[in-house]
């Protein structure tokens, strides 16, 4: 399974402004618009619970595309779940990898947010990261990867200017 992690920051590290979790209020289009380019281009997208909650607000449910939702508690869910749509569990990352190799799927993007980022990173599973840099400071804020101690190795692999205020889309390898 090729996983592909995307996640957005300030140039001081944080992917949200302090305690507000909406990000779409200072992220700029052209990141907006690489984002959805990779969520139509992706089958499989797995988040973590605060991570759905914050987007609900944009997240379109459509067939042929399984977004899984992580939680301690998916029988909370069930009632918005949508088969082959919108799923919720408890799985760790291994046995919710192997289940969704099982039913074919070859790619996971991986949304986000720093609590699932690190439970993935722990288990070496992430492939490669698309990370933009917004020209911005918060000072405060969520970061791209929290609750774990690692010490990863990236190669980076390609570096592309987004717009004229120059907010920066890098694509890493994970080694
Ligand atoms: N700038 C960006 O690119 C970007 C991207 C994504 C998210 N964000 C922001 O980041 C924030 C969310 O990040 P976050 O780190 O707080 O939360 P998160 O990673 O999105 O979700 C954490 C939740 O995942 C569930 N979880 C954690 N460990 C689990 C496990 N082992 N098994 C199953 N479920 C598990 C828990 O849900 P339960 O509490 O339900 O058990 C936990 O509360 C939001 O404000 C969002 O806007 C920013």
């Amino acid at each position: 399974m090729k996983i592909t992690m995307v996640m957005l920051m300030t140039v001081d590290g944080k992917t949200t402004r302090g305690e507000n979790k909406n990000i779409y209020t200072w992220t700029s289009s052209e990141d907006q618009k690489h984002f959805f380019s990779l969520i139509k281009k992706n089958n499989l997208i797995v988040m973590g619970r605060k991570t759905f909650e914050a987007s609900r607000p944009v997240i379109r449910l459509e067939k042929g595309k399984l977004r899984i939702v992580l939680t301690h508690h998916p029988k909370k869910y069930s009632k918005e779940s949508v088969t082959g749509q919108l799923e919720f569990s408890n799985e760790n990352p291994e046995k919710l990898i192997k289940r969704m190799e099982g039913l074919g799927y070859k790619k996971i993007l991986l949304v986000g947010g720093a609590t699932i980022n690190g439970l993935f990173l722990k288990e070496n599973l992430v492939d490669e990261l698309y990370l933009t840099i917004e020209p911005k400071i918060f000072g405060s804020g969520k970061n791209i990867i929290e609750g774990q101690l690692l010490d990863k190795f990236l190669q980076l692999i390609n570096v592309k200017k987004l717009n004229k205020k120059g907010t920066l889309l890098l694509r890493y390898k994970i080694i």
